[in-house]
């Protein structure tokens, strides 16, 4: 284990409380689609964020993932994105929800969006659980749906890591080293 100290940034009752409520919004905008919305998560960090959105959800979805290259052990972008695992079906044609964990840089939120207007989708927005507005370098309006904007801390919990670790930890925290 990393040594460090985990602080509570936000709850696991806040994080929740959240989730439904853009879960709400989600399904209200989407109301009179007449197919299933497909919800694309980024793995591996969206994962728990979907997972908690998509079971408050009150309009039909599909769920698909798509994998891209992390940080690795590092805290920083490195502005490099590489698709490890594509979609299972095509979004031709469909309505897509990308969902993602944090929108830090935004350069991944940015590559895929260019990946998949290729794949001519009826319609795409981005979900985010989190946003770092100071370190965006994308433009806010493709940040379409944002559960929390935060701080430029490195925070990890509620599916997001520090080298893999600490994905399951139902609240939010920032990690710093002892
Ligand atoms: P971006 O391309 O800079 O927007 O970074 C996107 C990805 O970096 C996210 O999907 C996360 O996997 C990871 N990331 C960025 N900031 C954090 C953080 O504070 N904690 C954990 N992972 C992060």
């Amino acid at each position: 284990m990393d040594k460090g100290t985990i602080t509570e940034y936000f709850s696991a009752e806040k994080i929740q409380q959240r989730v439904r409520e853009l879960a709400e919004q989600i399904s209200n905008e989407y109301q009179d689609l007449k197919e299933p919305l497909v919800l694309i998560g980024v793995l591996k960090g969206s994962v728990i964020f979907l997972a908690d959105l998509c079971r408050h959800m009150t309009i039909p979805v599909e769920l698909d993932f798509i994998g891209v290259s992390s940080y690795g052990m590092e805290t920083k972008s490195s502005g490099v994105v590489q698709i490890t695992q594509d979609l299972s079906r095509p979004i031709h044609d469909r309505h897509v929800l990308l969902v993602e964990d944090i929108v830090d840089t935004g350069l991944t939120a940015q590559y895929l969006f260019e990946n998949f207007e290729s794949r001519k989708p009826a319609s795409m927005r981005l979900c985010t659980f989190l946003h770092k507005p100071a370190k965006s370098k994308i433009d806010a309006e493709l940040v379409h749906f944002v559960g929390f904007a935060i701080e430029d801390e490195f925070v990890i919990g509620y599916g997001m890591d520090l080298a893999e670790k600490y994905r399951n930890l139902p609240y939010l925290g920032v990690f710093s080293k002892n």
